[in-house]
């Protein structure tokens, strides 16, 4: 059976392929688009995927949309009447809104697919994340968590899947709870709040909260109160976003917080206001993850199973997500690489295939490498096109050679078979570079990211290294893998893992397998006999504004834009020509070189 799932009108919008109850593909359409967080109709990673898969849409058994556009409908026209008159400014904007794309997606999906509108099928939002969070783990029962900002009306459930022996698979959300109560509109609106964009640049909120002292909350639990009953509520006064998409958080708001701040006001920690953004961010990251160890911790005790399944936004919250490890009972705890709403395109199959469809069980394989395929010839024709040199190298001999230029200080394009499905660079669309120097972090921040300078960067290292130098609980490892987790680096590696160590000495590192990136492991291995540390900071692969790169081309024009000195696509390599590639290391870098003397390595 073939089937299409869609994830699109709201923010990064995808789709993805099951074909007999197996992934073949998934891409966000920003990757194709070029269009960061593109909520558009997914009309460009449709047409990949079945050109991915050699399909026409007639070829389609079902086209799965990730939720229920009527519903979600009703809510908004329910919270506009509700608040009328107040709202009567953003009325005619949601109603415009949601009768022009959300609400019409069977008619939608039907005029530009050409499909019969009884083959289009819609679950539930958050029945989408749960499918994508249970049905792509290797595990066979769990409790299921998930918690967004909002589908149709709820934003946060709970409830348990089984693959059965017999191949049928269940899937049961049991309790809910329904917007405006919300943990993700919560930390969107002190996103807000913060001067960062909503539903975007919720991480930096969490980067920001390390800098910071929990002091305001008292005053977050004031807007947001735990019910009798395990759940939360929010009190409506302090925010705005249930009646308005213009604010998310009231006056009174900001008579309890203070002034916001603006969005293009710099953030100086140093300073009596950057310090009270940055507590106020603690505060209600320190709520968040109260709240998701409560709820998680009720859950383990109810469902008695051990595993737990967690999907929805929120579950990009890798600091919660290790306090949900740690505290909660459960003894393992997975995350897929695509939590958010682009996830909800392969979740959605999954869950059509599964449960409305009765189709067997199916192991679904545990990588997060769903899109596009760089072509490494492509970047080969790219870069003597403009001039350039292209290097062939077999496996061995690349990994020296990758490994030599980080070792000196180089920064690396790395681009490796399919593209990740979901907001992070796990190996095959990464920047890398020596994670020694405090001076490196500043460099990428300054060069090639222009973001931040309180945004920490992350690690990547082996399996069979990572406790050695990160501090990992029991299944600390699993939520490592996409990169889910936030951990402590050891004592006394932190100072030589200086650009990947954040303020409170935390990482949020990705644990890699060989199986999963046999090139990048051995990568790392080769980079370890040099520096004595088989780690190396690992950032997506793009510049700020843009989407992380997808083919060979676009790998190269970014290249050719910033400041990486070296671009891989196994086999093929191009340094950056004259002047630009001879950077030697200097300042506190000093430590690598020497290590690297030692080592008589290079
Ligand atoms: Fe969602």
């Amino acid at each position: 059976m073939k089937i299409l799932g869609l994830s699109a009108h709201y923010h990064d919008s995808a789709a993805a392929l099951v074909v007999d109850g197996v992934p073949v593909c998934a891409v966000q359409e920003e990757r194709l688009s070029r269009h960061k967080n593109d909520a558009a109709f997914p009309s460009s990673a449709i047409d990949w995927c079945l050109d991915r898969a050699g399909l026409e849409p007639d070829d389609l058994d079902a086209v799965v949309f990730y939720e229920r556009s009527m519903l979600k409908f009703e809510r908004i026209l329910t919270c506009a009447l509700r608040a009328f008159p107040r709202s009567w400014r953003a009325f005619p904007h949601a109603i415009k809104n949601t009768l022009g794309e959300k609400a019409w997606a069977r008619g939608i999906i039907s005029s530009h697919l050409g499909v019969r509108g009884r083959r289009i099928v819609f679950t539930d939002h958050h029945a989408s994340h749960a499918a994508a969070a249970f049905l792509t783990a290797p595990t066979r029962r769990a409790a299921i968590l998930t918690a967004d900002g909002v589908g149709e009306w709820a934003t946060l459930t709970t409830g348990h899947g089984e693959r059965r022996d017999d191949g049928t698979t269940d899937i049961t959300l049991q309790r809910e709870v329904r917007f405006p109560h919300s943990l993700g509109m919560l930390y969107s609106a002190f996103t807000a709040y913060l001067g960062f964009a909503v539903n975007q640049d919720e991480y930096k909120v969490m980067g920001l909260a390390a800098y910071g002292q929990p002091r305001m909350v008292d005053a977050v639990r004031k807007v947001i109160r735990r019910t009798r009953d395990g759940a939360f509520a929010l009190d409506l006064d302090y925010f705005e976003f249930q009646t308005t998409a213009s604010r998310s958080y009231s006056a009174k708001f900001v008579d309890l917080f203070g002034p916001p701040r603006q969005p293009y006001e710099p953030i100086d920690v140093r300073t009596v206001e950057g310090r009270r953004f940055a507590d106020c961010a603690a505060s209600v990251q320190r709520v968040l993850e109260d709240t998701l160890v409560d709820i998680a911790r009720q859950l383990r005790r109810e469902s008695g199973l051990t595993d737990l399944c967690f999907g929805g936004g929120v579950a990009l919250n890798g600091v919660a997500n290790a306090r949900i490890l740690a505290e909660s009972g459960f003894e393992r705890v997975f995350v897929p690489s695509a939590p958010g709403d682009a996830g909800c395109a392969l979740g959605a199959a999954l869950y059509a295939d599964r449960i409305y469809f009765r189709n067997p069980d199916r192991d679904v394989p545990d990588h997060p490498f769903w899109g596009p395929a760089v072509v490494p010839d492509e970047l080969a024709q790219a870069a003597r096109d403009d001039g350039g040199t292209v290097e062939t190298l077999d496996d061995r001999a690349l990994a020296d050679r990758v490994a030599d230029d980080l070792a000196r200080g180089r920064i690396v394009g790395w681009m490796e078979g399919a593209c990740e499905f979901g907001p992070r660079a796990l190996g095959h669309r990464s920047i890398l570079a020596a994670p020694h120097a405090r001076d490196m972090r500043d460099r990428l921040n300054r060069d090639i990211k222009n973001r931040e300078e309180f945004r920490p960067f992350a690690p990547v290292v082996p399996a069979e290294a990572a406790d050695r130098y990160f501090d990992l609980p029991p299944g600390g490892a699993r939520l490592g893998r996409f990169m889910s987790g936030v951990f402590p680096v050891r004592a006394e590696w932190r100072s030589q893992l200086a650009a990947v160590t954040h303020v409170d000495g935390t990482a949020r590192v990705q644990v890699l397998e060989r199986a999963m990136a046999p090139r990048l492991h051995a990568l790392l291995e080769a980079y370890g006999r040099r520096s004595g540390i088989p780690v190396l900071l690992n950032t997506s692969f793009n510049v700020a504004g843009e989407p992380i790169v997808t083919s060979a081309v676009e790998g190269y024009c970014t290249f050719r834009r910033c400041a990486i000195d070296l671009l891989v696509a196994a086999p093929a390599i191009v340094a950056k020509r004259a002047a630009a590639s001879t950077r030697e290391p200097k300042g506190d870098e000093a430590w690598l070189s020497e290590s690297v003397a030692e080592s008589g390595a290079v």
